[in-house]
């Protein structure tokens, strides 16, 4: 049985993309860990609920960060003057090669997993190493912190390092598999997701295989896709007989459809490509701050939802270089407006109310029913104390605007998951 209880406070969430919902000074139900919706008024059925009184603060639901790499925390800020490929082959394949030691992933992973347990994040989509041990070792403390997450073992059998490089197809897809023999049944908010690193990571060959292991296991896929020009023109030389990037992935099956995929950035995904990706129903992760850190590009995100593709953010850490969900926001809405001035005039900014659903029921979908506050959602909650930038005269809406242009991890009150109370 999951908690059941009553918050009472001022309440934030989206319907849909067009739809923001601000309710001041309303009750919101959560019963056995899922809402039940948000009420002027405590329904008559509820009464016998214990009710935490948050008045005068925010509640939202949990932020959702769709891509993050869980190694590449400890070495944020770093490098931000190379652009992907040269930054991989510099500073991240070295630093993630570390992870082959247990006592470096305990030390560094619980910085990262302690951050995001203070954050307003509530679920995220993790890139772990290849290595298989330190990636277990980073979902128990992912489990132990409440975070309901999906991590991924990487997967990459070509064009790296020594150091970080599997020795040959078989080898990466049995270790995937001794991995998720060792985690069955482990964990309750835990999962594992199969994570080819990108297409010029994995000989095809080890796709294929990849793609056989998520069908037997019935797993979801999570990749980069289209981020960088450099990435692109290589991949079109290692998959000449594709006509995309996606069609690296589709052609194997982890593209979509029947595993349930997340492709990160997507800067420059042409229309074949967008094509293939609505077509596919693939999860675009967006992640503005990492596109800018490595000059990758802009994506172009008003067109994506005008398409009707599935979006959510991103952090990207250490691309990005913060784990800040509101920060992902900001700067989506900060791109999307360099974007509509330099680029494409008839491409509108992106506003408060369509990140804010980015962040949280955008890539929530991709867990379910997560990130709105909707009878029938999981009840993932924060709860935000404004008081420090809050003047009188602002309404609910503009509060959430400022939140997220301007509050930081002290100011969250409040973090619940699936109904249990984080801190
Ligand atoms: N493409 C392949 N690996 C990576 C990575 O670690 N970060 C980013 N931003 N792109 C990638
Ligand atoms: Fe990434």
């Amino acid at each position: 049985m999951r908690a059941s209880f009553i918050i009472k406070g001022d309440i934030c969430y989206s319907k849909d993309l067009e739809n923001l919902i601000t309710k001041e000074d309303s009750y919101l139900i959560c019963l056995d860990g899922v809402s039940k919706g948000v009420f002027d008024h405590i329904p008559e059925e509820y009464r016998y609920l214990k009710v935490y009184d948050y008045s005068g603060k925010i509640v939202m639901p949990g932020l959702v960060d769709l891509h993050v790499h869980a190694p590449q925390y400890h070495f944020r800020g770093l490098g931000m003057d190379l652009e992907l490929l040269d930054w991989l082959n510099t500073y991240t394949f070295p630093h993630e090669a570390k992870y082959a030691d247990i006592e470096y992933a305990k030390e560094t992973y619980s910085k990262f997993v302690g951050e995001l347990e203070k954050s307003a994040t509530t679920r995220a989509v993790v890139f772990a190493t290849l290595h298989v041990p330190s990636t277990i070792l980073l979902m128990n403390m992912l489990e132990e912190s409440g975070l309901v997450s999906y991590v991924g073992k990487v997967n990459m059998d070509r064009n790296s390092i020594p150091e970080l490089q599997e020795q040959s197809a078989a080898e990466s897809a049995e270790s995937t598999i001794k991995w998720l023999d060792e985690i069955k049944s482990k964990f309750k908010n835990t999962y594992p997701i199969i994570t080819p690193r990108f297409t010029p990571s994995c000989t095809d060959e080890l796709m294929e295989k990849l793609g056989d292991i998520t069908r037997e296991y019935k797993l979801p896929v999570q990749s980069h896709l289209s981020e960088n020009q450099g990435e692109i023109a290589w991949v079109r030389e290692l998959c000449p007989d594709t006509k995309c990037y996606g069609e690296s992935y589709d052609r194997y099956g982890i593209f979509g459809r029947e595993v349930p995929t997340i492709m990160a950035h997507c800067v420059w995904s042409d229309e074949y490509e967008r094509n293939l990706l609505k077509d596919r129903g693939v999860y675009i992760a967006h992640c503005p701050d990492s596109n800018m850190n490595l000059a990758s590009g802009i994506a172009p995100i008003r067109r994506y939802l005008t398409e009707g593709q599935r979006v959510g953010l991103g952090s990207d850490v250490a691309g990005g270089a913060y784990l800040s969900m509101f920060r992902q926001m900001t700067d989506a809405i900060q791109v999307s407006k360099l974007f509509w001035r330099l680029v494409d005039e008839e491409s509108k900014p992106l506003r408060v109310e369509e990140v804010f659903y980015l962040g949280t029921l955008g890539g929530g979908e991709f867990f379910g029913k997560v990130g709105s506050f909707e009878d029938g959602y999981e009840f993932d909650a924060v709860v935000i104390d404004d008081a420090e930038y809050r003047t009188e005269d602002l309404n609910l809406h503009q509060r959430l605007e400022r939140t997220i242009y301007l509050s930081a991890n002290k100011d969250i009150a409040h973090k619940f998951i699936r109904g249990n109370q984080i801190f």
